[in-house]
Protein backbone atom coordinates (compact mmCIF):
# COMPACT_ATOMS: atom_id res chain seq x y z
CA UNK A 1 0.00 0.00 0.00
CA UNK A 2 1.24 3.22 -0.94
CA UNK A 3 0.16 6.04 1.44
CA UNK A 4 1.22 10.22 0.00
CA UNK A 5 0.30 12.46 2.08
CA UNK A 6 3.01 14.89 2.92
CA UNK A 7 1.80 18.11 3.98
CA UNK A 8 4.05 20.96 2.76
CA UNK A 9 1.96 24.09 3.44
CA UNK A 10 0.16 22.34 7.04
CA UNK A 11 -3.45 21.71 6.00
CA UNK A 12 -4.79 18.38 5.38
CA UNK A 13 -4.67 16.77 1.95
CA UNK A 14 -7.58 15.68 0.32
CA UNK A 15 -7.59 11.60 1.34
CA UNK A 16 -8.04 9.84 -2.19
CA UNK A 17 -8.23 6.15 -2.49
CA UNK A 18 -7.35 4.65 -5.83
CA UNK A 19 -8.39 0.43 -5.68
CA UNK A 20 -6.98 -1.13 -8.32
CA UNK A 21 -3.51 0.69 -8.63
CA UNK A 22 -1.63 -1.28 -10.50
CA UNK A 23 -4.02 -1.30 -13.15
CA UNK A 24 -3.73 0.34 -16.50
CA UNK A 25 -6.37 3.09 -15.23
CA UNK A 26 -5.14 3.23 -11.48
CA UNK A 27 -1.69 3.88 -12.29
CA UNK A 28 -3.18 7.36 -14.45
CA UNK A 29 -5.10 7.91 -12.02
CA UNK A 30 -2.36 8.12 -9.69
CA UNK A 31 -0.76 10.70 -11.59
CA UNK A 32 -3.48 13.26 -12.54
CA UNK A 33 -4.44 12.95 -8.34
CA UNK A 34 -0.27 13.11 -7.72
CA UNK A 35 -1.15 16.54 -5.81
CA UNK A 36 -3.35 14.92 -3.55
CA UNK A 37 -3.11 12.39 -0.88
CA UNK A 38 -3.42 9.28 -2.78
CA UNK A 39 -3.74 5.99 -0.95
CA UNK A 40 -3.12 3.78 -3.89
CA UNK A 41 -4.44 0.18 -2.70
CA UNK A 42 -3.40 -2.62 -5.75
CA UNK A 43 -4.87 -6.75 -5.60
CA UNK A 44 -2.37 -7.29 -3.10
CA UNK A 45 -3.41 -4.45 -1.05
CA UNK A 46 -7.00 -5.02 -0.91
CA UNK A 47 -9.00 -7.99 -2.71
CA UNK A 48 -11.71 -5.97 -3.42
CA UNK A 49 -14.53 -8.64 -3.30
CA UNK A 50 -13.57 -8.69 0.23
CA UNK A 51 -14.96 -6.16 2.87
CA UNK A 52 -12.16 -3.05 3.18
CA UNK A 53 -9.16 -3.93 5.20
CA UNK A 54 -9.35 -2.60 8.98
CA UNK A 55 -7.45 0.30 9.88
CA UNK A 56 -7.93 1.70 6.26
CA UNK A 57 -8.13 5.56 6.91
CA UNK A 58 -11.06 7.84 5.92
CA UNK A 59 -11.78 8.61 2.51
CA UNK A 60 -12.08 11.71 0.93
CA UNK A 61 -12.73 10.60 -2.42
CA UNK A 62 -12.78 7.19 -3.58
CA UNK A 63 -11.78 6.33 -7.46
CA UNK A 64 -12.69 2.72 -7.98
CA UNK A 65 -10.61 1.14 -10.43
CA UNK A 66 -10.21 -2.39 -9.53
CA UNK A 67 -12.27 -4.84 -11.64
CA UNK A 68 -12.71 -8.64 -13.25
CA UNK A 69 -11.39 -7.58 -16.92
CA UNK A 70 -10.88 -10.88 -18.08
CA UNK A 71 -14.19 -10.52 -20.87
CA UNK A 72 -14.02 -13.58 -21.91
CA UNK A 73 -12.97 -15.32 -18.78
CA UNK A 74 -16.19 -13.71 -17.10
CA UNK A 75 -18.32 -16.26 -19.28
CA UNK A 76 -17.08 -19.31 -17.96
CA UNK A 77 -16.99 -18.20 -14.24
CA UNK A 78 -19.96 -15.36 -14.23
CA UNK A 79 -20.14 -15.75 -10.23
CA UNK A 80 -15.99 -14.81 -9.91
CA UNK A 81 -16.48 -11.64 -11.92
CA UNK A 82 -19.43 -10.28 -9.82
CA UNK A 83 -17.23 -11.23 -6.73
CA UNK A 84 -15.22 -8.43 -8.23
CA UNK A 85 -17.36 -5.81 -10.00
CA UNK A 86 -20.28 -5.93 -8.02
CA UNK A 87 -19.93 -6.83 -4.36
CA UNK A 88 -16.24 -5.46 -4.88
CA UNK A 89 -18.36 -1.75 -6.53
CA UNK A 90 -20.24 -2.09 -3.21
CA UNK A 91 -17.26 -2.52 -0.94
CA UNK A 92 -15.53 0.60 -2.28
CA UNK A 93 -19.10 2.31 -1.75
CA UNK A 94 -19.26 1.18 1.82
CA UNK A 95 -16.46 3.41 2.76
CA UNK A 96 -18.87 6.41 2.58
CA UNK A 97 -16.73 9.08 0.44
CA UNK A 98 -17.97 10.09 -2.51
CA UNK A 99 -17.03 7.45 -5.48
CA UNK A 100 -16.35 7.59 -8.92
CA UNK A 101 -17.25 3.72 -10.51
CA UNK A 102 -15.90 3.16 -13.87
CA UNK A 103 -18.24 1.36 -16.34
CA UNK A 104 -17.75 0.21 -19.70
CA UNK A 105 -19.51 0.10 -23.33
CA UNK A 106 -20.38 -3.42 -22.47
CA UNK A 107 -23.22 -2.68 -21.30
CA UNK A 108 -24.80 -2.16 -24.26
CA UNK A 109 -26.09 -4.45 -27.16
CA UNK A 110 -24.93 -2.74 -29.77
CA UNK A 111 -27.77 -2.92 -32.27
CA UNK A 112 -27.80 1.30 -32.68
CA UNK A 113 -25.49 2.90 -35.65
CA UNK A 114 -25.25 6.45 -33.57
CA UNK A 115 -23.42 7.38 -30.30
CA UNK A 116 -24.94 5.51 -26.75
CA UNK A 117 -26.12 8.15 -24.47
CA UNK A 118 -26.54 8.05 -20.75
CA UNK A 119 -30.58 7.51 -21.28
CA UNK A 120 -29.55 4.95 -23.61
CA UNK A 121 -30.99 1.42 -22.21
CA UNK A 122 -28.41 -0.66 -21.24
CA UNK A 123 -28.94 -4.43 -22.54
CA UNK A 124 -25.03 -6.52 -21.86
CA UNK A 125 -24.85 -9.45 -24.24
CA UNK A 126 -21.84 -10.63 -22.06
CA UNK A 127 -21.12 -12.13 -17.90
CA UNK A 128 -18.67 -8.91 -18.08
CA UNK A 129 -21.11 -6.59 -19.12
CA UNK A 130 -24.05 -7.92 -16.80
CA UNK A 131 -21.27 -7.41 -13.95
CA UNK A 132 -20.52 -3.87 -14.92
CA UNK A 133 -24.03 -3.17 -15.23
CA UNK A 134 -25.23 -4.81 -11.82
CA UNK A 135 -21.72 -2.69 -10.86
CA UNK A 136 -23.36 0.56 -11.20
CA UNK A 137 -26.07 -0.03 -9.02
CA UNK A 138 -24.14 -0.98 -6.27
CA UNK A 139 -21.95 2.54 -6.64
CA UNK A 140 -24.99 3.74 -4.66
CA UNK A 141 -26.21 7.22 -4.92
CA UNK A 142 -22.86 9.22 -3.76
CA UNK A 143 -21.75 8.35 -6.73
CA UNK A 144 -20.40 9.56 -10.56
CA UNK A 145 -20.70 6.27 -12.86
CA UNK A 146 -17.69 6.92 -15.69
CA UNK A 147 -18.43 4.60 -18.86
CA UNK A 148 -15.69 4.68 -21.12
CA UNK A 149 -14.20 2.12 -23.56
CA UNK A 150 -11.20 0.85 -24.76
CA UNK A 151 -8.97 1.78 -22.54
CA UNK A 152 -5.03 1.81 -23.51
CA UNK A 153 -1.80 3.53 -22.16
CA UNK A 154 2.10 2.80 -21.46
CA UNK A 155 1.42 0.09 -19.01
CA UNK A 156 -0.71 -3.14 -18.54
CA UNK A 157 -2.21 -5.54 -21.03
CA UNK A 158 -4.08 -3.51 -23.83
CA UNK A 159 -4.35 -3.25 -27.54
CA UNK A 160 -1.68 -1.02 -28.22
CA UNK A 161 0.90 -2.63 -26.24
CA UNK A 162 -0.74 -6.04 -28.06
CA UNK A 163 -0.25 -4.61 -31.20
CA UNK A 164 3.49 -3.33 -30.83
CA UNK A 165 4.60 -6.54 -29.52
CA UNK A 166 2.79 -8.63 -32.58
CA UNK A 167 3.70 -6.00 -35.54
CA UNK A 168 7.32 -6.11 -34.77
CA UNK A 169 7.27 -9.96 -34.88
CA UNK A 170 4.81 -10.70 -38.04
CA UNK A 171 4.39 -9.08 -40.81
CA UNK A 172 0.62 -9.47 -41.19
CA UNK A 173 -1.51 -9.28 -38.32
CA UNK A 174 -5.61 -9.71 -38.73
CA UNK A 175 -7.69 -7.75 -36.78
CA UNK A 176 -11.41 -7.46 -36.20
CA UNK A 177 -12.93 -4.65 -38.62
CA UNK A 178 -16.89 -4.98 -37.50
CA UNK A 179 -16.80 -3.32 -34.19
CA UNK A 180 -16.57 0.43 -34.09
CA UNK A 181 -16.14 2.31 -30.63
CA UNK A 182 -14.02 5.37 -28.82
CA UNK A 183 -10.43 3.88 -27.98
CA UNK A 184 -9.49 6.09 -24.91
CA UNK A 185 -6.14 6.89 -23.71
CA UNK A 186 -6.15 6.36 -19.53
CA UNK A 187 -4.45 9.34 -19.04
CA UNK A 188 -6.86 11.46 -20.82
CA UNK A 189 -9.85 9.66 -19.19
CA UNK A 190 -8.26 10.55 -15.90
CA UNK A 191 -7.94 14.21 -16.78
CA UNK A 192 -11.45 14.41 -17.79
CA UNK A 193 -12.49 12.74 -13.89
CA UNK A 194 -10.87 14.93 -12.25
CA UNK A 195 -12.57 17.88 -14.05
CA UNK A 196 -15.64 15.97 -13.65
CA UNK A 197 -14.89 15.49 -9.58
CA UNK A 198 -13.43 18.91 -9.32
CA UNK A 199 -16.15 20.83 -10.97
CA UNK A 200 -18.80 20.12 -9.08
CA UNK A 201 -20.59 18.33 -11.89
CA UNK A 202 -23.78 15.83 -10.12
CA UNK A 203 -23.74 12.22 -9.15
CA UNK A 204 -25.20 9.67 -11.92
CA UNK A 205 -24.04 8.13 -15.06
CA UNK A 206 -21.65 10.19 -17.23
CA UNK A 207 -20.03 8.53 -20.97
CA UNK A 208 -16.22 9.87 -20.65
CA UNK A 209 -14.66 8.31 -24.19
CA UNK A 210 -12.38 10.05 -26.60
CA UNK A 211 -13.42 12.10 -29.40
CA UNK A 212 -13.69 10.32 -32.50
CA UNK A 213 -14.23 6.37 -33.43
CA UNK A 214 -12.90 3.65 -35.44
CA UNK A 215 -12.66 -0.21 -35.62
CA UNK A 216 -10.26 -2.06 -33.91
CA UNK A 217 -8.74 -2.91 -37.36
CA UNK A 218 -8.44 0.97 -38.63
CA UNK A 219 -7.03 1.23 -34.87
CA UNK A 220 -4.22 -1.59 -35.88
CA UNK A 221 -3.52 0.55 -38.65
CA UNK A 222 -3.35 3.80 -36.79
CA UNK A 223 -0.65 2.48 -34.34
CA UNK A 224 1.71 0.94 -37.02
CA UNK A 225 1.93 3.92 -38.90
CA UNK A 226 2.21 5.78 -35.47
CA UNK A 227 5.33 3.47 -34.42
CA UNK A 228 6.73 3.40 -37.83
CA UNK A 229 6.14 -0.42 -38.00
CA UNK A 230 6.06 -2.35 -40.99
CA UNK A 231 2.93 -4.20 -40.61
CA UNK A 232 -0.35 -4.89 -42.68
CA UNK A 233 -3.57 -5.30 -41.09
CA UNK A 234 -5.44 -8.31 -42.97
CA UNK A 235 -10.08 -7.01 -41.67
CA UNK A 236 -11.60 -9.95 -40.15
CA UNK A 237 -14.96 -10.42 -39.10
CA UNK A 238 -15.83 -11.24 -35.41
CA UNK A 239 -17.38 -14.57 -36.42
CA UNK A 240 -13.62 -15.24 -37.49
CA UNK A 241 -12.01 -14.78 -34.05
CA UNK A 242 -14.36 -16.92 -32.52
CA UNK A 243 -14.04 -15.16 -29.06
CA UNK A 244 -16.22 -16.68 -26.03
CA UNK A 245 -18.12 -13.14 -25.23
CA UNK A 246 -19.75 -11.07 -27.88
CA UNK A 247 -18.88 -7.85 -28.54
CA UNK A 248 -21.28 -4.56 -29.38
CA UNK A 249 -20.70 -3.83 -33.02
CA UNK A 250 -21.00 -0.55 -32.05
CA UNK A 251 -20.18 1.29 -29.04
CA UNK A 252 -19.84 4.65 -29.41
CA UNK A 253 -20.12 6.68 -26.92
CA UNK A 254 -21.24 10.34 -25.93
CA UNK A 255 -22.42 12.27 -23.29
CA UNK A 256 -25.86 14.03 -23.63
CA UNK A 257 -24.54 16.30 -20.63
CA UNK A 258 -24.19 19.97 -22.04
CA UNK A 259 -21.43 20.06 -19.07
CA UNK A 260 -19.45 16.67 -19.59
CA UNK A 261 -16.08 17.33 -19.76
CA UNK A 262 -14.43 16.75 -23.28
CA UNK A 263 -11.67 14.28 -23.89
CA UNK A 264 -9.04 14.75 -27.11
CA UNK A 265 -9.60 12.37 -30.05
CA UNK A 266 -8.16 8.83 -29.73
CA UNK A 267 -5.45 9.68 -32.51
CA UNK A 268 -4.05 12.67 -29.88
CA UNK A 269 -4.00 9.56 -26.85
CA UNK A 270 -2.23 7.01 -28.99
CA UNK A 271 0.12 9.82 -29.82
CA UNK A 272 0.74 10.59 -26.66
CA UNK A 273 0.69 6.79 -25.46
CA UNK A 274 3.39 5.35 -28.43
CA UNK A 275 5.63 8.77 -27.38
CA UNK A 276 5.42 7.31 -23.53
CA UNK A 277 6.03 3.92 -24.50
CA UNK A 278 9.68 5.30 -26.44
CA UNK A 279 10.70 7.21 -23.54
CA UNK A 280 10.29 4.37 -21.63
CA UNK A 281 12.65 1.87 -23.96
CA UNK A 282 15.17 4.84 -24.38
CA UNK A 283 15.41 4.94 -20.51
N1 LIG B 1 -9.79 -2.03 -20.34
C1 LIG B 1 -10.82 -1.56 -21.04
O1 LIG B 1 -10.82 -1.55 -22.27
C2 LIG B 1 -12.01 -0.98 -20.34
C3 LIG B 1 -13.08 -0.49 -21.11
C4 LIG B 1 -14.18 0.07 -20.45
C5 LIG B 1 -14.22 0.11 -19.07
N2 LIG B 1 -13.18 -0.41 -18.35
C6 LIG B 1 -13.25 -0.35 -16.90
O2 LIG B 1 -12.26 0.55 -16.44
C7 LIG B 1 -11.78 0.13 -15.17
C8 LIG B 1 -10.27 0.03 -15.20
O3 LIG B 1 -9.89 -0.96 -16.14
P1 LIG B 1 -8.38 -1.19 -16.58
O4 LIG B 1 -8.34 -1.19 -18.04
O5 LIG B 1 -7.47 -0.28 -15.82
O6 LIG B 1 -8.17 -2.68 -16.08
P2 LIG B 1 -6.85 -3.43 -15.63
O7 LIG B 1 -5.65 -2.81 -16.23
O8 LIG B 1 -7.14 -4.88 -15.86
O9 LIG B 1 -6.81 -3.14 -14.08
C9 LIG B 1 -7.72 -3.70 -13.20
C10 LIG B 1 -7.02 -3.84 -11.88
O10 LIG B 1 -7.92 -4.43 -10.96
C11 LIG B 1 -7.20 -5.39 -10.22
N3 LIG B 1 -8.09 -6.39 -9.67
C12 LIG B 1 -8.64 -7.47 -10.28
N4 LIG B 1 -9.36 -8.18 -9.41
C13 LIG B 1 -9.26 -7.52 -8.21
C14 LIG B 1 -9.77 -7.75 -6.92
N5 LIG B 1 -10.56 -8.82 -6.64
N6 LIG B 1 -9.47 -6.89 -5.93
C15 LIG B 1 -8.68 -5.82 -6.17
N7 LIG B 1 -8.13 -5.55 -7.37
C16 LIG B 1 -8.45 -6.40 -8.38
C17 LIG B 1 -6.20 -5.98 -11.17
O11 LIG B 1 -5.14 -6.54 -10.44
P3 LIG B 1 -4.46 -7.92 -10.96
O12 LIG B 1 -4.08 -7.68 -12.37
O13 LIG B 1 -3.31 -8.07 -10.02
O14 LIG B 1 -5.51 -8.96 -10.79
C18 LIG B 1 -5.78 -4.74 -11.95
O15 LIG B 1 -4.70 -4.09 -11.32
C19 LIG B 1 -12.52 -1.15 -14.85
O16 LIG B 1 -13.66 -0.86 -14.10
C20 LIG B 1 -12.96 -1.66 -16.21
O17 LIG B 1 -14.10 -2.49 -16.14
C21 LIG B 1 -12.08 -0.93 -18.95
Amino acid sequence: MEHTDADPVGARRRRVVVTGAGGQLGRALQETFADDGVIALTHADWDVALPPPPGLAPADLVLHAAAWTDVDGAEDDPQGAAAVNVAGTAHAASLGAPLVAFSTDYVFDGTKREPYVESDGPNPTSAYGRTKLHGEAAAGEDSWVVRTSWLFGPTGSNFVRTMLRVGGERNEVAVVDDQRGCPTYVGHLAAAVRELVDGGRAFGVWHLAADGDCTWADFAEAIFAEAGIDCRVRRISSDELARRAPRPAYSVLRSEHADAPLLPHWRDGLRECVSRLGDTARR
